[in-house]
């Protein structure tokens, strides 16, 4: 959904941090101008040190800017009670680690105004939707460091905000939890909520955002729809089922009377992470199975539980055929 409303609106925002002196140290957001709109999911990406955090800060109105206006909410960034349908998940939460997680939310949830009973539905709700339900009444000291960062997104979430901002929200997290929490983004969407996450994980970003703004040293430098920036106009792409050599020269000849060349001929590969988290998968599905390598000596006394599971021959049969287009069609992008 993206009905190009604006949720958020950054006009030449900057901000200059100072030293004790009032002298001017680093600048950190240098005359930043961009919209967020509703319904999206918003991703700020940047190395470390390029301003995320301080534009997140900035929209809380947690820091006063040097220059220039932010509208969030239809309010000023500088309206503090625009917050109350902010949720945010700072870098790092800072909860209180002798509570357990339902005794965090409850206290988060007593800062906002809702009935008992709503604030014991958010909490069940939140708790199932961050996968904590079998941790529900360990306190947070017990917590790895996903646990502590999944009920951050449900401390964030209790006040059931329009707007959501994650300050590196997959930080700590492992593969599969990466997963879950780019899931979680994904149903924040669905519910209708905004979101704006910052990260430096560019795989965490590139499937879950709809579009984002890449900072430098305080800087925009790009800003536009994911697909759109990684869409290499230039060249086409063709993924067929598996083709035999003769095939594969046949197909050669008709690209070249269109005046394309193949580049490559190959096998599509999956990704690690598809391989970590099937991995992952299949031992649930059949625990006791462990990859055996060819020359490992057989050990007797495991005999029943060992497999040999090395690379199945199930891979995809599909070739994947790249070729340059017509090299006279130049890439609308290129200058
Ligand atoms: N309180 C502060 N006082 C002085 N300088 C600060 C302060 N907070 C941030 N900075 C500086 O502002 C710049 C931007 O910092 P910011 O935390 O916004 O970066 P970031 O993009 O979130 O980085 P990271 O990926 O490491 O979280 C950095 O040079 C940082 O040193
Ligand atoms: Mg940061």
């Amino acid at each position: 959904m993206d009905t190009n409303e604006a949720v958020i609106k950054i006009r030449n925002l900057s901000k200059s941090y100072r030293d004790f002196w009032g002298l001017e140290k680093v600048q950190a957001l240098k005359s930043l101008s961009l919209d967020v709109h509703k319904g999206e999911i918003f991703g700020l990406l940047g190395p470390n040190g390029s301003g995320k955090t301080t534009t997140m800060k900035l929209l809380l109105g947690l820091l006063f800017p040097s220059s220039g206006e932010v509208t969030i909410l239809g309010e000023s960034a500088n309206n503090v009670e625009k917050n109350e349908r902010i949720g945010y998940l700072p870098e790092e939460s800072y909860l209180y680690k002798f509570l357990n997680a339902e005794e965090t939310l409850d206290f988060y949830g007593r800062l906002f105004n809702m009935t008992k009973a709503e604030r014991h539905r958010r909490i069940d709700h939140y708790i199932d939707l961050v996968g904590l339900n079998h941790a529900r009444h360990r306190q947070l000291k017990e917590y790895s460091k996903g646990m502590t960062r999944r009920i951050g997104l449900a401390q964030a979430l209790i006040n059931d905000p329009d707007l959501v901002l994650l300050d590196e929200p997959t930080t700590g997290l492992d593969p599969l939890g990466t997963r879950d929490m780019k899931d979680l983004i994904l149903k924040l969407r669905d519910e209708g909520k905004t979101v704006v996450m910052c990260s430096h994980l560019l795989a965490d970003v590139q499937n879950v955002c709809d579009r984002i703004a890449i900072l430098y040293e305080g800087e925009l430098k790009e800003l536009g729809r994911v697909e759109d920036l990684l869409k290499e106009q230039g060249r086409t792409q063709l993924m067929t089922s598996r083709l035999d050599e003769a095939a594969i020269t046949e197909v050669r000849q008709v690209l070249e009377k269109h005046g394309a060349s193949v580049e490559t001929v190959d096998h599509p590969t999956s990704t690690l992470e598809e391989l970590f988290l099937k991995t992952v998968q299949e031992s649930r599905d059949r625990p006791g199975r462990r990859f055996v390598p060819e020359d490992a000596p057989a050990d007797a006394s495991e005999e029943e539980s060992v497999e040999d599971v090395g690379p199945s021959d199930d891979s995809p049969a599909d070739a994947a055929v790249e070729s340059q287009a017509a090299s006279n069609q130049e890439s609308p992008d290129a200058d």
